[in-house]
């Protein structure tokens, strides 16, 4: 009988709970070993969790009942970076405990001390599919569905909250704020928007992607971040014409110069594979040199569809499958990171630009442009009311030191009347 002590009984908790309680035969049949949670631990004793939780021992402190003799299992689905969810963990693993979380914000900053006190720890162990692209498989897939692999990229659609909003802007024509304020009412935003719409939520979940992929170990101060809160209506607009479509994409990528991780809003062919993900859904695009290609897509969120993760996770721990955290061994296979250096992607990029509507403006950019070698692919001048210009460019394939060094000369431009907004243009 294996004890298992859930921390942490909010969204993905509960559902955690439930599906552990209503359909334990299930479960147990598969793991080949009976379970049943036995203890709990969350803030707020008197909430109703929607499942009879008599019998079972109520923890107040998450550190106490990852530590406690009373549990083989520790789960924790309370979140956050540090604090008692970090702290809880340790205990659990140093307590020689399998341990399941969901936390990718955790894993990002600490995966690689974790991973080590799990492998070099008699009895622990520690797993996460839950903590990447919620019921999607992603994990599993990356790490022992692709051994065989020399992984050459893996990119993502990771927050289902922008793709919703990115989604809805396009369809609707509405601006970010006011899809944004549609998406908390909605429940698909949190309150405090900015971890998803500032990219650092997919960012965790690609710093992950990347140390599987890559065999380094988790390095999430190497991911390039930029949010999707720049993204305008009207580039909606010019991409469609162009044939494009705006996605905030993760791309985690070997080059020449270091493991490149980039997460930001591109510009991607409406008929790609990540181009067609639409709404709440995430997709995981793994390229390595056997398979060619192969995507995930699914549910990235949720309480169903995370918790299945999550049990997923329990069964494998039951029955003792527990590979190293990140695929290879964290003393002696994983590598030390080797992070290609920020802003020296290449290729072309879309520009919006804002100019004064007078004789010359065009010109001045274009020269601006030529000065640094940018050169342009297609330049149009949008309809508009008012002194402000919109003004969209594509450029042909560039490095994107020099465009930032364009950009940086149109701003100081008196034309310019507002700061550029610059997107890469991506196939993928
Ligand atoms: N929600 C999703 O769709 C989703 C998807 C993938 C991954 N995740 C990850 O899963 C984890 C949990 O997310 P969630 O959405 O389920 O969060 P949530 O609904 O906010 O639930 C958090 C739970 O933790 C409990 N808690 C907070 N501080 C605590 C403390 N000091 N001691 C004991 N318990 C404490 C809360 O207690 P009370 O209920 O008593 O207040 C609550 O039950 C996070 O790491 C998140 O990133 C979530």
């Amino acid at each position: 009988m294996i004890r298992i002590g859930i921390a942490g009984l909010g969204t993905v908790g509960a559902s955690t709970l439930d599906l552990l309680i209503n359909r334990n035969a299930r479960i147990a049949a598969r793991a080949g070993v009976e379970m049943a949670v036995t203890a709990v631990c969350s803030r707020d004793r008197t909430k109703d969790r929607g499942v009879d939780l008599s019998g079972v021992t109520w923890f107040d402190d998450p550190v106490a009942l990852a530590a406690s003799d009373d549990i083989d299992m520790y789960i924790e689905l309370i979140g956050g970076a540090d604090g008692v969810a970090k702290a809880s963990v340790e205990a659990a693993l140093a307590a020689g405990k399998c341990v399941v979380t969901a936390n990718k914000a955790m894993l990002a900053h600490h995966g690689a001390a974790m991973a080590k006190q799990a492998e070099s720890t008699p009895g622990a162990s520690l797993h996460y599919e839950a903590a990447v692209a919620g019921g999607i498989p992603a994990i599993k897939a990356l790490r022992e569905g692709m051994t065989a692999n020399d992984v050459t990229r893996v990119s993502g659609i990771l927050n289902g909250t922008c793709n919703y909003i990115l989604t809805e802007m396009e369809q609707t024509g509405a601006s970010f704020d006011d899809v944004l304020a549609d998406a908390q009412r909605l429940g698909y935003a949190e309150a405090d928007p900015e971890a998803d719409v500032g990219g650092f939520d997919a960012a965790h979940k690609l710093s992950l992607l990347s140390s599987i992929a890559f065999g380094h170990e988790v390095d999430f101060d190497a991911v390039e971040i930029t949010g999707i809160d720049r993204v305008a209506a009207e580039d909606f607009a010019f991409a469609g014409e162009l044939g494009y479509r705006i996605r905030l994409l993760g791309v985690a990528e070997r080059t020449g110069a270091g493991i490149a991780q980039r997460m930001r809003p591109c510009l991607t062919p409406k008929n790609s594979p990540l181009g067609k993900i639409e709404g709440v859904t995430n997709a995981v695009l793994i390229e390595g040199d056997a398979i060619g290609s192969t995507m995930l897509t699914g549910p990235g969120a949720g309480g169903g569809p995370t918790a299945s993760a999550v049990i997923a996770d329990i069964v494998d721990a039951a029955r003792g499958n527990t590979p190293p955290t990140f695929g290879l061994s964290s003393d002696k296979g994983l590598s030390a990171p080797t992070p290609a250096p920020q802003g020296t992607d290449a290729g072309a990029f879309y520009l919006r630009l804002s100019l004064a509507d007078r004789p010359g403006a065009l010109a001045d950019v274009a020269a601006a442009l030529g000065a640094e070698g940018v050169s342009i692919h297609r330049m149009r001048q949008y309809e508009h009311e008012g002194d402000a210009a919109p003004v969209a460019i594509v450029t042909h394939e560039t490095g994107e030191a020099k465009l930032n060094r364009a950009i940086d000369r149109i701003t100081a431009l008196p034309v310019s009347l507002a700061a550029p907004v610059s997107m890469r243009i991506v196939s993928i």
